[in-house]
């Protein structure tokens, strides 16, 4: 089948015959993998086979009860990776970089196309394939149970086998409602209404699942947060903290504080301590609030995102 005839022809494929892949098949779709683009040629992902079943049966709770975790012959998960660039560069005498917000930008772009390849791979050899951002249900909980070092963070499942089912392409958007022309074209309510008619009340169903209030994505949210500023790609956590202080809640800002992983929030009489593994953090002020907000700029300045330190 030629190239753009498989891409036309894809769907998710989420129930599997039970038959393991060839070794010599796997090798050539892991191969195909890292032939896509990446970064600088740089490979800032890689690739997790996840083999034991215990640990798949895990995953597959992690991801909200997904059988296809557990049962498909084979189940990758695409990691975010610039802990091994950072090592190779300190191998040659290099000091690594700090770029914790542009370098996950990159990295997800890399472990990504690797998986859009892989698919697209396994495709061409008859298999069929499933992505599964569910893992990211409890992202705090994956990186403990994959073991990721800082600097790895994981972008998605892949399961892949031989398909039990032979699902028929899936509606997209009219092109025109995507594709914009030296613009971006904000949307008429016209072509927001051509776009929920198009897709059907399923498929608004599902975004409010997800997207809405209240639903999946937010959920995810906050342990997304903390995992991402544990393994080294932290926002710039204590802004969030700064702008509730100026706000005037300390009580939110400590909650702020305390749920992005600083580990203890001293007061004194008039000096404030932000602590965290390592290090700590001191302010003053003729106010609990100022003191805090002090001592939260002291952590900023020091060029600290957060109380995770880079690895
Ligand atoms: C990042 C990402 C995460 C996804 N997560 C899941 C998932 O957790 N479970 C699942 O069954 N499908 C998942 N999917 C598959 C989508 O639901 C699917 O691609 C979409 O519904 C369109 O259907 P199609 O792939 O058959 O065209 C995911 C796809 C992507 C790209």
């Amino acid at each position: 089948m030629d190239a753009l005839a498989l891409i036309e022809g894809r769907a998710s494929v989420r129930r599997f015959a039970p038959e393991p892949i060839p070794e010599a098949d796997l090798e050539r779709i892991l191969a195909a993998a890292q032939r896509a683009p990446t970064d600088a040629g740089a490979q800032l992902y890689s690739i997790l086979r996840v083999r034991d079943p215990a640990l798949r049966r895990r995953l597959a709770e992690v991801a909200g009860g997904q059988p296809h975790v557990e049962e498909a012959p084979e189940f990758f998960v695409l990691l975010a990776d610039l802990y091994r660039v950072g090592r190779v560069l300190e191998l040659a005498g290099h000091t690594p970089g700090h770029f914790p917000r542009s370098g996950l930008h990159f990295a997800v772009i890399d472990a990504a196309l690797a998986g859009a390849f892989l698919e697209l791979a396994a495709r061409a050899l008859g298999y069929g394939a499933v992505w599964v951002g569910g893992l990211l249900n409890e992202a705090e909980a994956l990186v403990r149970l994959l073991a990721l070092p800082p600097g790895v963070f994981p972008v998605a499942g892949l399961a892949i086998g031989r398909p039990a089912e032979a699902p028929r392409p899936r509606p997209r958007l009219p092109g025109r409602l995507v594709v914009h022309t030296d613009r971006y074209q904000a949307y008429e309510e016209a072509a927001l209404a051509e776009a929920l008619s198009v897709m059907g009340t399923r498929w608004l169903r599902v975004l409010a699942h997800y997207f809405g209030r209240e639903g999946v994505m937010e959920a995810r949210d906050p342990a997304f947060g903390r995992a991402k500023a544990k393994q080294g790609f932290a926002d710039d956590l204590t802004a969030s903290a700064a702008a509730l202080l100026e706000s005037g809640s300390l009580g939110e800002a400590i909650q702020e504080l305390l749920g992005s992983g600083w580990r203890g929030v001293l007061f004194g009489a008039d000096e404030v301590w932000i602590e965290a593994e390592d290090r700590a953090f001191r302010g003053e002020g003729e106010t609990p609030g100022e003191a805090l907000a002090q001592a939260v700029r002291a952590s900023r300045e020091e060029g600290s995102f957060g109380p995770f330190e880079r690895g």
